[in-house]
C-alpha cells in the first residue's frame, strides 16, 4: 500500500513515519511536508534511506502541487498530520492556522475526491470541545460532546473536522476522524510544555508556568498515538469520529513537579508566570469507543513515559539545541519577556 503521511516531519507525523516505516517493511510511506519552523529534517533523519520512505518538501495548501504528488503517487491512503499547531501562535497570529488547517484539508480531501483512495483519515484533537471545569472531575470528552472552540487553533481544527464530514456526506470520501488528548515523547517542539520544561532545566532556566499551574491536561505517550491511528486507518468504521486518549490526567503543577524530580531539581525551579489568554481549564477523554470497537489501549503509563522521555532529550541534545538555538530564541523573548 501507498500511504501518505502529511506533517511527517513534526513531532506526532514524525514519529508516525518511524512506526509505520519500521513496523511495515512492505507498504510505501510517503511523506509531506512544508518544513515550517516546526518542521525538521533531523526528526526523519534515522529513516530517510529507507527504502520505503520518500520525502515531498510541499504545502498541503498548494493545490497543484499537491494534485502534482497525487499524479505521480496515486495513495491508497492518506493521513493528515500537517497543521499549525500551538495554541500561543494562534493566539499571536491566527491567520496562517486557517490557511494551513482549513484550507490545506480542503486540497487534501479535493485531491482525494479526485484520484480516489480507500481511505483519508484527518488527525484532529480534543481542543474541539471546548473545557471543562475543574470542580467536574465526572466529565469527559466523548465522540457527542459538541463542538465548542476557544481559540483560533482549535477552531481551525473543528472547521477541518467539519469539512471531513462533509466530504463524507456529500461526496462519499471514505473518512474517518480521530480526536486525541495532549501527546509527549521524543521530537516534541520544545515550544509545547513538557520539552520546554526539560529544555529550560537542562540549561539550568527556570520553567514558565501559567496562573497557578492548575489546568488539567490528559497526555498520551506519542507512540500510544500512531498505533491508534494505525489501528482506525486499518480496522475503523468509515465516517466515525474516534477519542483517544489514556485516562491520564494531570496538572501543570504535577507534571513540572515530576519533570523537575526526574531531572534532580527543586520546585525553586518554577516561575508563575501570567497565565493565557482563555486558558482552557480541564481536557479529558472518554476513550471507551476506541477500546470497545477496536481494541486499543495504550501501552506507555506516564511514569515510565515521562523518564523515556527525559532521557531521549538527554540523550539527543544537538536535536533540540539547534533549534532553541536559531529563531526560537525570538519567539521566546516575544512570549515570555515581562510575563
Ligand atoms: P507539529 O507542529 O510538531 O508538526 C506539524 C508539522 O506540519 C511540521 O512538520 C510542519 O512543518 C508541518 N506543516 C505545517 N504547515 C504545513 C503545510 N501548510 N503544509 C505541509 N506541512 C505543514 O505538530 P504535532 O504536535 O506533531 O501535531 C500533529 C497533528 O496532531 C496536528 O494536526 C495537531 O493538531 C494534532 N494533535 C496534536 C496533539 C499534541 O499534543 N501535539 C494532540 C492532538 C492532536
Ligand atoms: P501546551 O503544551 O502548549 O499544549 P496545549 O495548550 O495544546 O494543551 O500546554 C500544555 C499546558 O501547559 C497548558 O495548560 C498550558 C501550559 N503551559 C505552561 O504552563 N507554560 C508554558 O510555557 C507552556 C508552553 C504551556
Amino acid at each position: 500500500m501507498k500511504i501518505i503521511v502529511t506533517g511527517g516531519a513534526g513531532f506526532i507525523g514524525g514519529n508516525f513515519c518511524h512506526y509505520m516505516v519500521n513496523t511495515y517493511e512492505e507498504d510505501q510511506i510517503i511523506c509531506i511536508d512544508k518544513l515550517t519552523y516546526a518542521g525538521n529534517m533531523e526528526t526523519l533523519a534515522p529513516i530517510l534511506e529507507k527504502e520505503n520512505f520518500t520525502f515531498y518538501k510541499a504545502d498541503i495548501a498548494d493545490r497543484k502541487a499537491i494534485f502534482e504528488i497525487f499524479e505521480k503517487e496515486h495513495p491508497d491512503i492518506v493521513i493528515n498530520f500537517a497543521a499549525e499547531s500551538h495554541v500561543d501562535r494562534s493566539i499571536l497570529d491566527p491567520e496562517v492556522f486557517l490557511r494551513t488547517n482549513i484550507i490545506g484539508t480542503s486540497v487534501m480531501l479535493d485531491a482525494c475526491r479526485e484520484y480516489g483512495i480507500q481511505r483519508y483519515h484527518q488527525v484532529s484533537t480534543d481542543e474541539v470541545y471546548g473545557d471543562l471545569p475543574l470542580d467536574r472531575p465526572d466529565l469527559f470528552f466523548t465522540e457527542e460532546t459538541p463542538l465548542h472552540t476557544s481559540r483560533p487553533y482549535s477552531a481551525s481544527k473543528a472547521s477541518a473536522d467539519l469539512l471531513v464530514q462533509a466530504y463524507v456526506r456529500t461526496y462519499h470520501l471514505p473518512c474517518t476522524i480521530s480526536r486525541c488528548s495532549n501527546n509527549y515523547g521524543p521530537y516534541h517542539f520544545p515550544e509545547k510544555f513538557i520539552p520546554l520544561m526539560i529544555a529550560n532545566v537542562l540549561n539550568d532556566k527556570k520553567i514558565p508556568v501559567y496562573g497557578k499551574g492548575e489546568n488539567v491536561r490528559d497526555w498520551l505517550y506519542v507512540e500510544d498515538h500512531c498505533i491508534a491511528i494505525d489501528q482506525i486507518v486499518r480496522k475503523g468504521t468509515v465516517g466515525e469520529i474516534y477519542n483517544i486518549g489514556g485516562h491520564n490526567e494531570k496538572t501543570n503543577l504535577e507534571v513540572a513537579k515530576t519533570v523537575l524530580k526526574e531531572l534532580g531539581k527543586g520546585e525553586e525551579y518554577i516561575d508563575y508566570v501570567t497565565d493565557r489568554p482563555g486558558h482552557d481549564r480541564r481536557y479529558a477523554i472518554d476513550p471507551t469507543k476506541i477500546h470497545e470497537e477496536l481494541g486499543w489501549l495504550p501501552g506507555t503509563p506516564f511514569e515510565a513515559g515521562i523518564k523515556k522521555t527525559i532521557t531521549w532529550y538527554l540523550e539527543n541534545r544537538a536535536w533540540w539545541e539547534n533549534i532553541i538555538s536559531g529563531d526560537y530564541q525570538n519567539y521566546y523573548e516575544k512570549m515570555y519577556k515581562d510575563r
